[in-house]
């Protein structure tokens, strides 16, 4: 009886939490009108008499991105913005592209799983689990493998080839969203306070103020 209770409640609380990210679609589609300004919890949906194959279609992801930034990496996503058929249907897709020692610096999507494979290269690729632990996960990754940063977790990927590399990621939601760490730390606007990130990061002001010009 025990058994059985503690069983309804892990089921309970699994269906739960699955609901609790993205909610199930009430029709077949809900193509994203850009044109609507309406507000709800995603977009309102198009008229389905003007639904047309376009509406689920992406072409050019096999075109490389350019990754001539700081940090030799570059993505292209496919997400609810580039597919409104993917409003209300819970996945997107990207591809990264990375130069020799490219970087996906630490980030996180706040509103998916993600996982991941490689296509061409070699790729080390982590994630940090939450507090207390603050384990660091890591593995390296070649042509063909497959790897999942789950949601919320802080992560990152780093070409150790001497060539490019090029993953495909898909996310479980229409609409991930991305935290960079640097960014969201040093680069707010306005600025978060020097005093807060002095103190949070232990490190006088001149440092603070020298991460704050380059985010
Ligand atoms: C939005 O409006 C433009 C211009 O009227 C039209 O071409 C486009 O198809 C509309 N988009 C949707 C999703 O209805
Ligand atoms: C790639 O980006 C760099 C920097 O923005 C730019 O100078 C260069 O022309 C771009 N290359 C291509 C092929 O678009």
């Amino acid at each position: 009886m025990a058994n059985h209770m503690l069983t309804m409640c892990l089921l309970v609380f699994t269906c739960s939490a699955a609901l609790a990210f993205e909610p199930s679609p009430l029709q077949d589609f809900c193509i994203a009108d850009a044109n609507n300004s309406a507000k709800v919890n995603g977009v309102v949906c198009k008229d389905s008499k003007m639904v047309e194959a376009n509406d689920f279609f992406f072409s050019g992801l096999h075109l490389p991105g350019n990754t001539s930034n700081f940090l030799g990496s570059k993505i292209t996503p496919v997400n609810v913005v580039q597919v409104p058929g993917l409003n209300t249907l819970g996945v997107s897709i990207v591809r990264i592209d990375y130069a020799p020692w490219g970087l996906n610096p630490p980030h996180y999507h706040p509103r998916a799983s993600e996982i991941l494979t490689v296509l061409e290269g070699s790729l080390l690729v982590g994630f940090v689990t939450s507090n207390p632990e603050n384990r660091l996960i890591t593995k390296y990754l070649k042509k063909g493998d497959v790897f999942v940063f789950p949601m919320g977790l802080v992560h990152f990927q780093r070409n150790v080839g001497h060539g490019h590399a090029i993953v495909l990621a898909g996310f479980g939601s229409q609409n991930p969203g991305v935290v960079g760490i640097a960014n969201a730390v040093f680069g707010s606007n306005p600025a978060i306070p020097s005093e807060v990130l002095t103190t949070a990061f232990q490190v006088d002001k001149n440092v603070v103020d020298f991460l704050q010009t380059k985010f």
